[in-house]
């Protein structure tokens, strides 16, 4: 009791210094290495609308500046929780560079100061050696049976960008809204210091994706034909599909949910593909590699297989996803939505030639069992012949790119006797990318 006297007052002192401070903020990679788009959220509109990052290159002088724009998300429930959603990008960065940043406001409170290394130059491996990357899917909010591993990991600077491939918080509208607010805090030390780059997952698809698209505002939005989508909280820019580089990687976003809520769109996602991979320079990133929620290919069990085709065909066999990556040679899909690790080698038509050598099709992995409260997903039907290695031990990937023609696969088990034990790894090489 004495020492509860002792420190309300401090506490009440303190929060007084900021009233409406930044919390659950996370960084998303810009549109090209120069740039670094961070996101938070504040409980009230700030006094004068402004959002502000300040950013240099060593913590003591943050002398450059960006100002943002702040957007009002209202949860679509009961109580129309209303929060407001910041996002700025810095720019003018130099490609593979340290830097500090904090956001907020003078009058209102500003954050901690964070540090991040820029993105590495586009078509380079940039300047810190192999590029690492932290991979999962289907994260809750509560039971995030990876998060303290991984928030090690990304303590420790082994990653340079995650890659969470749908289903966040189960579910993020849960508890009008708050329980995305628990998920985004949950991921805040990872994400204030590397970017945390996202795709939609079937577990977002309350208020029309809205909890999703309004909290990862942030990602580097590009598909122009597409620029905005209409959610229960209104228009937004369009992060259900887009793409980006990271070094000699060129990655691509889909949303699966598409094919499942929104005929409309099937379409326009299916041509911002096709455009997109087809544009790509593999001279400068000879990796493309895609991610969605949903698999093409997976093995637990019959309903899998039935939404996996018509993401692979499309809903009338047209638009589906196979061809586009067989034609344009993307090297890996990457997704979650089972609970579970099945690495598969190359599939194409549904046949394998058990390739990691020059694979001739592209290489798919479901990694969808970082933890929430639906648990595993067991395997109830064999190993199919695509597949090298199945678990549904709960864990998360490891993806680190060598160079152009070497990258290193591997599968963390957190749980079990041996915590963090890899449980399954391969060199992927390839030395000709490009079209089947
Ligand atoms: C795909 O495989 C089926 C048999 O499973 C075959 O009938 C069909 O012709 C194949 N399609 C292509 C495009 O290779
Ligand atoms: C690429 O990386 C692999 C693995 O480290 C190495 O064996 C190979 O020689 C490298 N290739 C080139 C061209 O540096
Ligand atoms: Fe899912």
């Amino acid at each position: 009791m004495p020492l509860l006297r002792l420190i309300f007052p401090l506490l009440i002192a303190s929060s007084a210094l900021a009233l409406n401070p930044p919390s659950q903020i996370h960084l998303s990679v810009g549109l090209d290495p120069t740039k670094m788009n961070v996101q938070w959220s504040t409980e009230s509109p700030t006094e004068n609308g402004n959002s502000h990052v300040l950013y240099g290159s060593s913590a003591s002088d943050l002398s450059m500046t960006s100002e943002g724009g702040s957007y009002p998300f209202t949860d679509g429930g009961d109580e129309g929780y209303t929060q407001h959603h910041h996002v700025a990008t810095m720019t003018n960065l130099e490609p593979s560079e340290t830097y500090f940043y904090k956001v907020g406001d003078d009058e209102e409170g500003w954050s901690d100061v964070y540090e991040f290394i820029a993105t590495p130059e586009t078509g380079t491996m940039g300047s810190r050696g192999p590029l690492r990357f932290g991979v999962w899917g289907d994260m809750g909010s509560s039971n995030a049976a990876i998060l303290s591993s991984v928030t090690e990991e990304v303590a420790a600077g082994n990653f340079d960008m995650i890659l969470h491939v749908g289903d966040f918080a189960y579910n993020m509208n849960d508890d009008n809204g708050r329980n995305g607010d628990v998920f985004m805090s949950n991921i805040e030390q990872m994400a204030t210091r590397i970017p945390y780059t996202v795709d939609p997952g079937n577990h977002e698809v309350a208020y029309d994706f809205s909890h999703y698209t309004e909290r990862f505002r942030n990602m580097p939005v590009n598909a122009v034909d597409t620029p905005t989508v209409i959610t229960g909280n209104g228009e937004a820019p369009n992060n259900w599909f887009y793409s980006h580089d990271f070094g000699n990687v060129h990655f691509v976003a889909i949303s699966t949910e598409i094919y499942f809520n929104y005929p409309d769109l099937v379409e326009a996602q299916y041509n911002f593909v096709s455009k997109d991979l087809a544009s790509v320079d593999r001279s400068v990133t000879p990796w493309v590699i895609v991610h969605g929620h949903r698999p093409l290919y997976c093995s637990c069990d019959s309903d899998c297989d039935t939404a996996a085709e018509t993401v692979r065909l499309g809903p009338d066999g047209k638009f589906g996803m196979e061809e586009l990556f067989h034609a344009n040679g993307v090297d890996l899909y990457i997704c979650g939505h089972e609970h579970n690790y099945e690495r598969m080698y190359d599939v194409y038509n549904g046949t394998s030639t058990r390739s990691t050598v020059n694979p001739p099709a592209t290489t798919y992995i479901v990694t969808g069992d970082a933890g929430g409260p639906e648990k595993h997903e067991r395997f109830k039907r064999p190993k199919p012949d695509r597949a090298a290695y199945r678990t549904a031990a709960y864990g998360y990937s490891r993806m680190t790119v060598h160079n152009d023609t070497h990258l290193y696969w591997e599968q963390v088990r957190t749980g079990g006797i041996i915590k963090d034990r890899v449980v399954d790894e391969t060199w992927i090489v390839v030395d000709e990318h490009g079209p089947f």
